[in-house]
């Protein structure tokens, strides 16, 4: 059976995700795309033979001919329209973060604890790229001993705004760090800190954050939104028996002039497409049979990672180590 899927927010992620759905996820079709720009809307919808296009989420989520949803409009809408999904009993893909308040995020749980079954699965789409997945099998199979650490290193070539800023760095880059590490690791955090070297100009610093897991290995990332030369994401895992480090991914290498060059991507689209397409196939697996993703981030993994971001923002501004404080993690979700 095909699975009609609507995809709300017709921005950067939502054209990338409208046109997954349309040209590769066999058993979907792509039947509304909604977004308050209708301009934009019906420039993806034509571009990618959507069958009909909105302006207005809550309308589209209850539409008998829509049978899943896959929400990339801004934060903020995240939480209420997945919400919103859980009412209409409809399986939905949000993009990260589920909402960068964790309150919004155990509502969504208690939502989906009512109702006995789950809805929602979280766009932290890093669980599916080949690297971290590699790097989590070889610490399941023992191949590393026990794990110590991961290094972790996120490089954009520049700020989307002038007036971001260090906090912003922790709640909206950091929780793909903060979501996939604890998922490599297998446990949740106990404790954050986070600083900021000083730059030379107005722009905004790296912020680097050292992190301890309940299972007491130490995590550090790096966030620089301005590196100026690349989109460059890198990770190691390091074990008592040995380490486990992320290539760069380029297909090629330019040898001349008695140097060697490698390429780097403007941003995470490139690099990350393989994982977003694993990423939307399993969402359809759960759209079909009902069975959820084993790799794929739920609502509860979207909480630990906006309560660590809250943590790591206030650790950034009080300039000293706070302890991660999640509720107890329900039965539910285990
Ligand atoms: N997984 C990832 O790697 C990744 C990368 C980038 C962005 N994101 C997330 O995706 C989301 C969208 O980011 P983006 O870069 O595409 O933003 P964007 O600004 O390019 O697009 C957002 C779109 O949503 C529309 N919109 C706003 N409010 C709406 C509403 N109530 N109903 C319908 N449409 C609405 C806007 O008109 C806009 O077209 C954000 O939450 C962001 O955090 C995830």
């Amino acid at each position: 059976m095909t699975q009609r899927i609507a995809v709300i927010g017709a921005g950067l992620m939502g054209a990338d995700h409208a046109k997954i759905v349309a040209e590769d996820l066999p058993g979907a079709t792509l039947q509304v795309v909604c977004d308050m720009d209708q301009v934009r809307a019906r420039g993806v919808a034509d571009a990618l033979g959507a069958a009909d296009v909105a302006n207005d989420p809550e309308a589209v989520i209850s539409r008998t001919d829509v049978d899943a949803i896959i929400i990339a409009s801004p934060d903020f809408t995240h939480a209420p329209l997945s919400l919103a999904c859980i009412r209409a009993g409809k399986p939905v893909l949000s993009e990260k973060p589920l909402s960068q308040k964790p309150d919004e995020c155990i509502a969504v749980m208690e939502a989906e604890m009512a109702a006995g079954r789950r809805f929602v699965q979280v766009g932290f789409m890093r669980r599916f790229d080949q690297s971290y997945v590699e790097m989590k099998s070889a610490l399941t199979a023992g191949k590393l001993g026990r794990a110590l650490m991961m290094h972790n290193f996120h490089r954009n070539v520049e700020t989307p705004a002038s007036d971001f800023t260090g906090a912003m760095a922790i709640t909206n880059s950091a929780p793909h760090e903060f979501d996939v590490v604890r998922h490599v690791l297998g446990c949740e955090y106990a404790s954050i800190s986070a600083y900021q070297p000083k730059r030379s100009d107005a722009r905004v610093a790296p912020v680097v954050m050292v992190l301890e897991t309940t299972d007491g290995q130490l995590v550090t990332i790096e966030i620089n939104n301005n590196a100026a030369y690349g989109y460059d994401v890198r990770a190691e895992l390091v074990g008592e028996a040995g380490s486990i480090a992320m290539n760069n991914v380029a297909y090629t290498r330019t040898d001349m002039r008695l140097s060697s060059a490698t390429v780097y991507e403007a941003d995470w689209r490139g690099r990350y497409h393989e994982a977003y397409v694993r990423q939307n196939r399993a969402f359809l697996h759960f759209v079909g049979t009902g069975e959820f993703t084993s790799i794929g981030s739920n609502a509860w993994d979207g909480y630990a990672a906006a309560k660590v971001a809250e943590t790591g923002a206030k650790a950034l501004a009080a300039g000293t180590k706070l302890a991660v404080e999640m509720i107890a993690k329900p039965e539910f979700y285990k």
